[in-house]
């Protein structure tokens, strides 16, 4: 097998310089990466850490919150931003009883058809159907909302980094500008936005709304609640995930402890063997 002691002396140098090349290469993309986020840390701050219902190993959703959730999205954030991860039939058992998530539904219409005579028709919603959108397309949601489209909400959280830390801080986070900071007409200042400005205008304030389960609806209250449904929209698997996590885990740990009493099983004799060198009687 050769080793670095036994090649020549010219590629020793030439794989050193490899190896330094490398480490430097390394050591600039690392220093650039810091550069690049010093700088995007001055035009935008960094979404604290909130303690979620849903955080731990262990945790599943708070199917309250994602109920009280449900109802701010509907009553605020519909009317500018669609959720195409969330069918009616999702929710039920989740946050609603199936009859429940039947009569919501059934309150929201749909354009459907063609019908027999080639009519697109309205009808009202089935426990199948996804929560309706605001804007038949992208242009109209734009031209609406002063040239920048709302995005579409179902998968908002995985797309930004904090995830429902960023929702929460943003929703929460409106103030006015610093002295020298130009806002163009039409923006809101909201130093969690990348940008500092956004075109969404604050959507929450104390008792926008009145929650069926009577909880005082804040701004923080509602902010909170908003984004742990919208956490349920991106991932509406995360309880089943953990559950088959921890299943996996404790079956994993079953089967070392089994394999490891096997191991030793199988090698016990050898293990336990001892070795003696009897040495030979002289025959006198
Ligand atoms: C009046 C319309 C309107 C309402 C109501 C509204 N939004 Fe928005 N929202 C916008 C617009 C417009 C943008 C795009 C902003 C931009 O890109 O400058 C946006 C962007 C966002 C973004 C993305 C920010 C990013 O990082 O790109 C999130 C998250 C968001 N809204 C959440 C919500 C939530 C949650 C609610 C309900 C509590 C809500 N919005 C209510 C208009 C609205």
């Amino acid at each position: 097998m050769s080793t670095f002691r036994n090649l020549s002396s010219s590629r020793r140098l030439a794989l050193g310089l490899l190896g330094l090349a490398g480490a430097g290469g390394a050591g600039l993309a690392l220093s650039l990466e810091r550069a690049v986020s010093a700088a995007d840390a001055d035009r935008f701050a960094h979404a604290p850490h909130f303690h979620w219902p849903h955080e731990g190993f262990l945790d599943s959703y708070d199917v309250k919150s994602i109920r009280r959730g449900y109802e701010v999205y509907k009553n605020v954030c519909a009317a500018c931003h669609g959720c195409f991860t969330v069918a009616y039939r999702m929710l039920r058992n989740v946050c609603m009883t199936p009859e429940e998530a039947k009569a919501e539904a059934k309150r929201a219409t749909y354009l459907d058809g063609p019908n027999d005579e080639g009519e697109m028709y309205n009808r009202p919603g089935k426990t199948a159907d996804y929560l309706p959108k605001p804007y038949p397309n992208e242009q109209a949601a734009a031209y609406a909302n002063g040239g920048k489209a709302p995005p579409d909400l179902g998968l908002i959280t995985f797309a930004r980094h904090g995830y429902e830390n960023y929702i929460f801080a943003l929703l929460t986070g409106y103030q006015d500008p610093p002295a020298g900071f130009q806002v163009d007409e039409g923006l809101y200042f909201n130093p969690y936005f990348r940008g500092g400005a956004l075109a969404m205008p604050p959507p929450l304030y104390n008792e926008v709304l009145e929650y069926s389960d009577g909880t005082p609806a804040t701004k923080s209250q509602c902010a909170k609640d908003v984004a742990c449904f919208l956490r349920f929209a991106a991932e509406p698997w995360h309880d089943e995930r953990k559950k088959l996590a921890l299943k996996l885990v404790s079956l994993l740990a079953l089967i070392s402890a089994a394999l490891a009493y096997y191991n030793r099983h199988v090698w016990t004799v050898l293990i336990n063997r001892k070795v003696m060198y009897v040495p030979k009687k002289k025959s006198s």
